[in-house]
Order: C-alpha cells, then sequence, then structure tokens
C-alpha cells in the first residue's frame, strides 16, 4: 500500500524558521514533523509517496541521507498544486487504495483501525475527524450515520455546523483521482463537496491531534508528547541546573538555570546561568545566555539569545537579534 503525504506548502506560519527548513523536516523532539508520520504507518505501507514543492533540495537530500525502512518516492511540483492538485499530479503511484496525510500532523489515530473502518464502510474515501470547541479555524464535517452529508472550510465563527475537523488523515479509493481537475486544487474547498454523495465517511477517534502549522500548535504538540511520557533527559552538562516537570533534553549544557515544562533542547544547545526556559524549543545549537527569560518560543538551530533578554511566543533563528 502507499501513503502520500502531502509536504510542498511553504509553511509560512512558521516563518522564519521555515525559511531555512522546510515544515516537514521542522524536528519536534529532535526527529522531523514528517518522520512522526511515517514511523506511524502500518506494516502494510511499503512506500511513501511525498508530494513536495517548496525547498525540495531539503527533503531530497534527507531521504537520500535517512533510511526510513521503506520506499520512498518524492514527486515535485513546478509550482504548489495546492491539496488536491498534489494528489492528482501524484497519480502514477495511486492505483489503489492509498492513505493520504498532511505532512504537519501529530496524531494518536490509529491506523489499522482507520483503514478497517474504510474497508468495512466502503465509500471513494474516510476521513479522520478530530473533535473541538472551537472549529472555526478548521474544515468542519457533519456526519449522519457515519458518513459526512457537509463539509465547510473554515467557517466564521458561530456558523459552523458541527465540532467535529478533517483531522488531515485520510484513506483514498483511486476515483478520487477523476474528481480533481488539472491545475492548482484545494482538496478541502472543491474537492470534498464535490465527492460526498460519492460516499465520504467519517472516524472519529480520540486521545491527541495536533497541527504543527503554527508556533502555537507547535508548542502545543510538544508538550502533548512529552506528557505522553516522550521525556529522554541525557544532559551532557549540568551544573546546578533546576529540571522542572517532564522535559525532553538531549546532549545540552545546562549552568545554573531553571528548565521546564514542557522545554525540548536538542544537541548542543545550552542555557547559562541565571536564565529560565519555559514550554519552549531549543533547536540544534541554539544557545541561552545568561539572566534571560524565554517562555513559548522556538529558537532555531543556531539560534543565539544574548545575556539578559526576555522572549515571550517568537520565533527565534541564527542570525536573527535578540
Ligand atoms: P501555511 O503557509 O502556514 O498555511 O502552511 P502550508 O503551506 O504548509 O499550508 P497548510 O498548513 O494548509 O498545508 C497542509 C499540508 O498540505 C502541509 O503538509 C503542506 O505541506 C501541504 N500542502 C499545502 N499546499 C500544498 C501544495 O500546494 N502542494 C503540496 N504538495 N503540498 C501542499
Amino acid at each position: 500500500m502507499k501513503a502520500l503525504i502531502l509536504a510542498g506548502g511553504a509553511g509560512t506560519r512558521l516563518r522564519p524558521l521555515t525559511n531555512a527548513i522546510p515544515k516537514p523536516l521542522v524536528p519536534l523532539l529532535g526527529r522531523p514533523l514528517v518522520m512522526h508520520i511515517i514511523d506511524s504507518l502500518p506494516k502494510e505501507v511499503d512506500t511513501v509517496v511525498l508530494a513536495v514543492s517548496y525547498m525540495k533540495g531539503a527533503l531530497e537530500s534527507y531521504f537520500r541521507q535517512n533510511d526510513c525502512g521503506r520506499k520512498v518516492v518524492l514527486i515535485n511540483e513546478e509550482e504548489p498544486l495546492g491539496t488536491g492538485g498534489a494528489i492528482r499530479n501524484a497519480r502514477q503511484y495511486l492505483d489503489e487504495m492509498f492513505l493520504c496525510f498532511n505532512g504537519d500532523v501529530i496524531s494518536s489515530l490509529d491506523l489499522t483501525a482507520f483503514l478497517d473502518h474504510h474497508r468495512r464502510h466502503g465509500g471513494i474515501g474516510t476521513l479522520a475527524l478530530w473533535r473541538v470547541a472551537d472549529p472555526s479555524a478548521f474544515g468542519v464535517a457533519k456526519m449522519l450515520n457515519g458518513r459526512i452529508t457537509e463539509f465547510q472550510e473554515k467557517p466564521s465563527p458561530g456558523t459552523a455546523v458541527s465540532d467535529l475537523i478533517n483531522a488531515g488523515t485520510y484513506a483514498f479509493e483511486p476515483e478520487l483521482l477523476d474528481h480533481i481537475g488539472d491545475g492548482f486544487v484545494s482538496l478541502e474547498r472543491e474537492v470534498f463537496p464535490k465527492i460526498l454523495e460519492r460516499g465520504l465517511h467519517g472516524y472519529q477517534f480520540t486521545g491527541h491531534w495536533v497541527d504543527c502549522g503554527t508556533l502555537e500548535s507547535y508548542l502545543n504538540a510538544q508538550s502533548v508528547l512529552i506528557d505522553d511520557g516522550e521525556d529522554v533527559v541525557c544532559v551532557q552538562r549540568q551544573e546546578g541546573a533546576r529540571l522542572i516537570g517532564a522535559n525532553h533534553l538531549d546532549g545540552v549544557t545546562l549552568s545554573h538555570c531553571r528548565v521546564g515544562p514542557h522545554v525540548c533542547a536538542m544537541r548542543g544547545s545550552s542555557i547559562m546561568d541565571g536564565s529560565t526556559v519555559e514550554r519552549s524549543v531549543l533547536m540544534e545549537g541554539a544557545q541561552v545566555g545568561k539572566g534571560c527569560v524565554i517562555k513559548d518560543c522556538i529558537l532555531g538551530p543556531g539560534a543565539q539569545v544574548k545575556d539578559g533578554q526576555t522572549l515571550n511566543g517568537e520565533i527565534l533563528v541564527r542570525g536573527s537579534s535578540a
């Protein structure tokens, strides 16, 4: 079976981090987002098809250097074709039922149970659905007896027809390709409303689900995974540091600082005397000087925070000043 991962978006909401790293390669607890998806695939998936466009060279070189245990094929779009156009562009690989993913979603969905559900209920496709309090920023699905009867993309507040949202994971039959036209096509806005009558089913799941497309949701995903037990503490050098709550620290230098809760600090990063870091990520080689207060931040690879700085809710990359 093939799994198609949509991985060609520009990731504008995570800029400036995504100026240098395509979103599928942004590390979450030290592993690229796309690898969280690939590692969760059931055994029957032997080929991963990545629909790429933005910074495709970085993705090519990642998969050349890292064996993920499955065949990986990259399909390029010269110009981004949208989520629907990307699927159509990969059609030469999609001749039987396939799984399809937004490349930035982290979830506890049991893909084997999801596929069973699709096989039992038939139809052109099945969407994984997740319940939220405010669905206005998402694609909303109204369901009747397990079948989706209406689909709204990002309804204005108060107009949503349900609180179930599209979790960005699908099982599709190849027949879907007959309903996607040429050029730029949005799966959610243009294709879903057209295929409802072909039998589009919903599969609601619980556990965790986070779309990592923004600073806030990325940090939320990190907290969820750390709370779920994915904590590694392997500090390289630690003098008088205080660790609070579950954290993910791998090969870091900590000196007389307060770290946590919900901090991930990757290899080669450091936090110096008198600094406090909470609910943030320090990617490889990021450095926090002395007497800093860092909260709700992404510090990209090699980012540097000078002594005495306070940062709240910022994305900082190498070369940007703070
Ligand atoms: P923003 O610019 O911040 O909205 O991020 P994005 O470009 O990643 O868009 P969005 O989060 O809506 O995309 C959801 C998923 O679809 C992501 O995994 C994207 O990589 C992917 N995606 C979005 N547009 C395209 C496209 O035109 N082509 C391909 N191949 N993938 C896309």
